[in-house]
């Protein structure tokens, strides 16, 4: 009836309003990281390039501390942006409230996440944490922990941008451009290797 009377000019709609989520909530500050110049440095071209960053370090030497600190430096997501990702974020039943933000994504999946979690898939191939880092962060700490086959699929999504679901009948694609920023301890990394490779006694045998 609303929509009749709208045409018939008895009793125009106003115009919707796009809502957007208010960015209060203060970011962690890289103005709060004593020292560490060249990281800090690393971290900004990184961010104003885009780049992919691998954090290499020992126990408490800040590596979380600064990625945390990474969305504080980033460029707001232009228009078109926004939607490209609020699409996918719509799809994935992640948009809180229905508003929109044009704050870059920065995901944060931990070493357990599944491959399904990180490319996508599942029951109704939901975008999976790749996509929902579409134009904003991928972040995977303590990154030697996540699973080989978890790794191996982020592969695809890097080169392409994207992430593909293929089902028996049908695929499924989703945008992944993300910028891949990793941390790892040079220590447990040592330690996967020695496990993969046999020992030289346990081969002969
Ligand atoms: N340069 C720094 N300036 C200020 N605080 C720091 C700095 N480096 C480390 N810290 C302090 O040390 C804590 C531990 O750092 P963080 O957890 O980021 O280390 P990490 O490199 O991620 O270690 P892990 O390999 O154990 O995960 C931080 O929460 C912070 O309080
Ligand atoms: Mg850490």
């Amino acid at each position: 009836m609303a929509l009749a009377n709208h045409f018939r000019g008895t009793q125009v709609l106003s115009r919707p309003e796009p809502s957007i989520r208010a960015n209060a909530a203060i970011l962690p500050d890289l103005a709060e990281i004593k020292g560490q110049e060249s990281a800090k440095r690393a971290l900004e071209v990184a961010a104003a390039g885009g780049h992919n960053l691998l954090m290499v370090g020992p126990p408490g030497s800040g590596k979380s501390m600064l990625a945390a600190r990474l969305p504080s430096i980033l460029l707001p997501l232009s228009a078109a942006e926004l939607l490209e990702v609020s699409m996918v974020h719509s799809i994935a039943g992640q948009l809180t409230g229905g508003k929109l933000s044009d704050r870059r994504p920065f995901r944060t999946p931990h070493h357990s996440a599944t491959m399904a979690a990180l490319v996508g898939g599942g029951l109704r191939a939901r975008p999976g944490e790749a996509s929902l880092a579409h134009h904003g962060v991928l972040f995977l700490d303590e990154f030697p922990e996540f699973t080989p086959q978890a790794l191996d699929a982020l592969r695809q999504p890097l080169e392409d941008g994207e992430c593909v679901i293929a089902r028996a009948n049908h695929r499924v694609s989703y945008p992944a451009k993300f910028q891949l920023i990793a941390a790892m301890n040079p220590a447990a990394a040592a330690w996967r290797a020695s496990r993969a490779t046999p020992a030289p006694a346990a081969r002969a045998a």
